[in-house]
Formats: structure tokens, C-alpha cells, sequence
């Protein structure tokens, strides 16, 4: 969900809901505002998209303020409806909260206030916030004071920005475990879930830390811990501007997105090579003796980050000789993984702060493991409490599925393999090289396959009525299939599943029947036995009635015969072969959905930063 706070001299409720537009992104299911008017809180909130807000803002006009602050909320506590969206008042209307988050404690706090005497006016953990904010203020502490009090009773993972309606100069926001950052103006100031939020107005921006509250005026900020104690937050340039978070002329920026990624990969191989033509990774905060000493990786993730996972897997594994697991971040921790100091745990997260992933590495810390982060977002919660960082430079991604953040995400896995192989001394120096001159190369084929858009477009439009379809994939092709069973379903909402093609016969074969379309993601030639069992594999299916999609290489005359449709794609290794394999997918699933009439950007039910667990 996404939260904005404002102070300045501008009208606040233009830059709120602009804001909040800025994070739609993230996913969300009712919106609302509150401003202050006076030395009251006036406020409108509604369920469904920004624009039924909009409307009713437009039919019933909000004064102008100055002050305020907006929430697009993803339903936790009760359902997406008017009443439950946020922002919540006080009883006596003078305080309005927004909250990311979920308060663990709420049911306790919920049953004291009631024995007050307070009616709750929705199903909300937020509203509890709001009440205990309010008897605070009302005992005559200031805002942020309040906010203090109240953070310390809280438990769970929140995000909470609140304003007074008797004191319009301040808004305070508090957070734990949840997404916020305070954009730094000139005679204004801003809050936001991530940075999208306020970059039309600034690039300044300021990182917080856990359990700290934030006090944003017009002309100052100021932090200090929840029990009061004065802190500093961490202030930074950010590096992309409001171009990039615009669509550029395409419908979706899913689309714009998935065209961008010849560049996003470019970027984020950029400056990785010493002039001595050796590896060298920044933000690697981890030294070559802690590396040598690993003896195992364990990669959390997910969704599609967990997907470039599973590739890692196999470079990792074939350059550098360390076994790796990849595991579900959800899983992760409940299941008592083995960790300990010679465990690498690798935590993969395009905007770095998703809850799962961020406890998966908590717990890993706690075992005394070190902890590297894949991640796209700088000044986010996950490279900030792992050991090390590799940052891919895919730019913001928008769109909530997945597409230039995963291909970026494999750039980094296979430059943490070739690291690590340099480290480790398990390649030589000019095997490396060679395969950082093929992934030089890479942004070139991506751009070839981008030049079969239209190829694809058609294949999607000519399944539009299709019920169900089916994704193989072997070896690095594996992940590759299972990625883009994932973005028809989060798309297209069509039922996909990717299988390993060897895992065919052990069941999903059964599932063939006349005309169902079958994706194959074929292994290059190079590879020869894992090419001839996915020939077997497609036969297999086509024989019993499949319609077979084929993606393979140019040249690959065997699959041509086995084939309804081929898709070429250029000649590549099969381990960088993800690269190149996983874009006609991505321009699959985002065809097929714009033509079923799919808000693509947002899919129904889903959030593009998942910030609970
Ligand atoms: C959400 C998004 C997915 C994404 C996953 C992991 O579910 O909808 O597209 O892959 O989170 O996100 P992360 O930011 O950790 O990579």
C-alpha cells in the first residue's frame, strides 16, 4: 500500500493524491485523504481505485489545506469498503492516522479503548492507532510526543502517519518494519512509501532507521527514537527523476518496462570490471576471506525474485562449486534451516522490502550467517540489514509483475557466481572474462528479441480463449518457464503452470488433451542432451494433442519440425539463456491481458511491495 504526508505551501491535497497515484504501483484496494482545514480534520476515503476518490472529491470539494496526508490501503483487517479505508479519526475527529502495517496487539488495545467507552467505527487494527493517538494529544502532548507513547505499545510491523487538526504545522509518521522515507523541500516537506511518492518535487530524500518517528514542518525534519531519544536519519540524492516514473507513451508500464530492459541490463553490468579486466562488485561489503570461507548458499526470495533465484542456482553451482538451496523466503525460517557462520544466505528483492524476505534474513543474522542482498531499490530495508549488497540499475519498476527487475536480477546472480568463482579461484581469470564479454552482448540480443514484439502480440491474441496453459522448461529454462506461467496467471488471470519438461511423464502429461497450447523454452543445440530430452518432451506432448509454442535458438532445425509456433531467440550459453528466453513471455502475458482487458500494471488482488507477512 502507499502512504504520503505533506507540509508546505502548496495545495496539500494535489500533492497528496498526485503521490498517491506515484504509488499505485504497489497495489491497493480503497483510498483516502485527510487535510486540515482550520483546526479541524477533514477527510474522504473510498473503496476501490484512486479515481472513485477522485470523484468524490470532485461531486463534494475538500477546502484548501496545506497540511495532510493519503493512503491506498491493501486490505488486512477487514474488508476493501469505504469504512475500513484510511484514514481513521479520533473520536473527537481531532487526530487522522494512515497505516501501513499490521498491529499485532490490536485486539488487546481494541478492548481497552471499547472499555473507555469508545465506538469503533471500523473493523481496523488502524483505528485503534488513531483513538490512542488522540487521548494522548488530548492529554495535552504534542503530536510527535504522542507518537512516541504510542509507538511503544504497539507490536507488529507498521508504517503510521498521523496529523493534528489543532496543530496544522507538523505532520509525524513512525515506523517499524515497514516502508518510509521523508522527501527534504524547500519550504516543504514530504513523506512517502518509497521515493515515487515526491519525486516531482524533490530529489532529496532522508532513509530512517527501525522504531524511529519522524516530525516533517515546513522548513524542518527531525527524528528521534520511539522512547524520544534524539537521531539522525540518513539523507541521499535520488539518481532517476520523474521521466522515469511516467509512461512514456505506452499503454502500460509493464510495456514501457519490458522495452526498457536492453538498458536496464547494460546499467546494472556497468563499471563491474577493473581495467584489469577483474571482477569488482561496490557494494560488496563483504571481504574475499569471508567469501573463501562459505561452504553454502541459501538464496531466499519471491515470487519472480525466487525464480532468478533458482538460475543463480545452477551458475553458482557450475562456476563456483558451492552448493546452493533456493528457498521460498516464506518457508524459509519456519522450517529450522541449517545456518551457520560459512553460510552465505542471499536474499533477492527488487524493491527490498518484502516482509517474508526481510524476517528470512533476520533470522539468518541471528544464526550468525552473513547476508547479501540482490536488490533495486537504494535506501530500502533489506540492503540495509544484510552485510552486502549488489544493486541492480533497472531504474523503478512500476508495474507490479516483475519484468526488467528480474532480468536485472539475473545480471546480478551471474556476476555473484563469477565473483565468487574469481574469489574462490574456482575459473580462471579469462573464463570469467569471456563470459562477462557474453553478457556484455546480452543487451543486443535482448533488444532482437524485443524486435519480435508483433510476432508475439499475434500468438497472445490467438489465445485469448485459452483456459489453461502449460510451460516447459529444463535446466536454467526451468525458471524460465515457471516465470512465465506466473505472469500469465498474475496477468492474464488464465491458469498457468511451469513444470521441469523431464517431470512430464512422472504426471503432468495427463493434462494434455487436444489443443491445449503447451510453451516450450528450448535448451540450446551447444547443450546437446539436455536439447534432444526436450525434443523427446515436445514430442511427447504434440502426440497427444498439445499445440506446441516453441522458444529456441536460430538455427534450431530439429525443434522446427516439432514445432505449431517458433519463436526465435538468439544464440546465447544455456545458462544466460534466461535472458533472452524470459522476454517473449513477458510480451505474452502482457499482450494477452491488455487484449482480455486486464488493468496490466495492477493486477486484481496483487501488491507490488508485499510488506506483511
Ligand atoms: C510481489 C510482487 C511480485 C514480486 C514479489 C517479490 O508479490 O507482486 O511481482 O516478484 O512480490 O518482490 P520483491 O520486491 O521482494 O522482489
Amino acid at each position: 500500500c502507499g502512504i504520503v504526508g505533506y507540509v508546505g505551501g502548496k495545495s496539500a491535497q494535489d500533492v497528496v493524491i498526485e503521490g498517491l497515484r506515484r504509488l499505485e504501483y504497489r497495489g491497493y484496494d480503497s483510498a483516502g485523504i485527510a487535510l486540515i482545514d482550520g483546526d479541524r480534520v477533514v477527510s474522504d476515503k473510498r473503496a476501490g481505485k484512486l479515481a472513485n476518490l477522485e470523484k468524490a472529491i470532485a461531486d463534494q470539494p475538500l477546502p484548501a489545506a496545506t497540511t495532510g496526508i493519503g493512503h491506498t490501503r491493501w486490505a488486512t483487517h477487514g474488508a476493501p469498503n469505504d469504512a475500513n479505508a484510511h484514514p481513521h479519526l479520533g473520536q473527537e475527529r481531532q487526530v487522522a492516522v494512515v497505516h501501513n502495517g499490521i498491529l499485532e496487539n490490536f485486539v488487546a488495545l481494541r478492548a481497552e479503548l471499547e472499555a473507555e467507552g469508545i465506538d469503533m467505527l471500523s473493523e481496523t487494527d488502524t483505528e485503534v492507532a488513531a483513538h490512542l493517538l488522540e487521548r494522548e494529544v488530548r492529554a495535552g502532548h504534542d503530536l510527535t510526543e504522542a507518537m512516541q507513547r504510542v509507538c511503544r505499545r504497539l507490536e507488529g510491523a507498521f508504517t503510521l502517519v498521523a496529523v493534528d487538526a489543532k496543530d496544522p504545522s507538523r505532520v509525524v509518521a513512525a515506523r517499524r518494519n515497514s516502508p518510509l522515507v521523508v522527501g527534504l523541500g524547500e519550504g516543504e516537506n514530504f513523506l512517502g512509501s518509497d521515493v515515487a511518492a515526491f519525486i516531482e518535487h524533490t530529489r532529496e530524500a532522508m532513509e530512517l532507521d527501525q522504531d524511529q518517528v519522524v516530525t516533517i514542518t515546513r522548513d524542518g525534519v527531525s527524528v528521534t527514537g520511539f522512547d524520544g531519544s534524539p537521531a539522525e536519519g540518513r539523507r541521499y540524492h535520488v539518481d532517476w527523476d520523474l521521466s522515469a516514473a511516467e509512461k512514456d507513451g505506452h499503454d502500460w508500464f509493464m510495456r514501457k518496462e519490458i522495452f526498457e530492459q536492453p538498458h536496464a541490463v547494460a546499467d546494472s553490468l556497468l563499471g563491474r570490471r577493473t581495467p584489469e579486466g577483474l571482477l569488482q562488485l561496490d557494494e560488496m561489503r563483504l571481504s574475499d576471506q569471508d567469501l573463501r570461507d562459505i561452504d553454502k548458499i541459501i538464496i531466499i526470495a519471491a515470487g519472480t525474485s525466487f525464480y532468478a533465484g533458482m538460475v543463480a542456482k545452477y551458475a553458482i553451482e557450475h562456476w563456483c562449486r558451492i552448493p546452493v538451496e533456493v528457498e521460498l523466503a516464506s518457508e524459509f525460517r519456519y522450517r529450522d534451516p541449517i545456518l551457520t557462520t560459512e553460510t552465505l544466505v542471499v536474499a533477492i528483492s527488487q524493491s527490498g522490502e518484502t516482509a517474508d524476505t526481510l524476517q528470512a534474513i533476520r533470522h539468518a543474522r541471528v544464526q550468525r550467517s552473513k547476508v547479501l542482498a540482490i536488490c533495486n531499490t537504494n535506501g530500502s530495508t533489506i540492503p540495509r540489514e544484510s552485510d552486502g549488497v549488489i544493486y541492480t540499475h533497472a531504474g523503478p519498476e512500476i508495474g507490479v509483475a516483475s519484468t526488467k527487475g528480474f532480468l536485472t536480477q539475473l545480471v546480478a546472480c551471474y556476476l555473484l557466481a563469477l565473483y565468487l568463482a574469481q574469489v574462490k579461484g574456482t575459473r580462471f581469470g579469462d573464463e570469467i572474462g569471456q563470459v562477462m564479454d557474453q553478457l556484455d552482448e546480452m543487451p543486443g540480443h535482448i533488444e532482437t528479441v524485443l524486435g519480435k514484439a508483433e510476432e508475439i502480440y499475434e500468438l497472445a491474441r490467438a489465445h485469448v480463449g485459452s483456459r489453461s496453459v502449460l510451460f516447459l522448461g529444463r535446466h536454467a529454462g526451468y525458471p524460465v518457464a515457471l516465470e512465465g506461467a506466473l505472469k500469465l496467471k498474475e496477468l492474464a488471470y488464465i491458469h498457468a503452470e511451469g513444470f521441469a519438461a523431464g517431470e512430464l511423464k512422472h504426471g503432468p502429461i495427463a493434462l494434455i488433451e487436444e489443443g491445449l497450447p503447451v510453451l516450450c523454452v528450448v535448451p540450446p543445440r551447444g547443450r546437446d542432451q539436455l536439447h534432444s530430452k526436450m525434443i523427446s518432451g515436445i514430442q511427447e506432448v504434440r502426440a497427444r494433442g498439445a499445440r506446441t509454442l516453441c522458444l529456441a535458438e536460430e538455427g534450431d532445425d530439429t525443434v522446427a519440425r516439432y514445432a505449431d509456433v517458433l519463436i526465435t531467440l538468439p544464440q546465447v550459453p544455456v545458462l544466460l539463456q534466461p535472458l533472452v528466453a524470459a522476454v517473449p513471455l513477458q510480451l505474452f502475458a502482457c499482450e494477452l491481458a491488455t487484449q482480455l482487458g486486464h488493468d496490466v500494471d495492477q493486477p486484481r488482488n496483487l501488491a507490488k511491495s508485499v510488506t506483511v507477512e
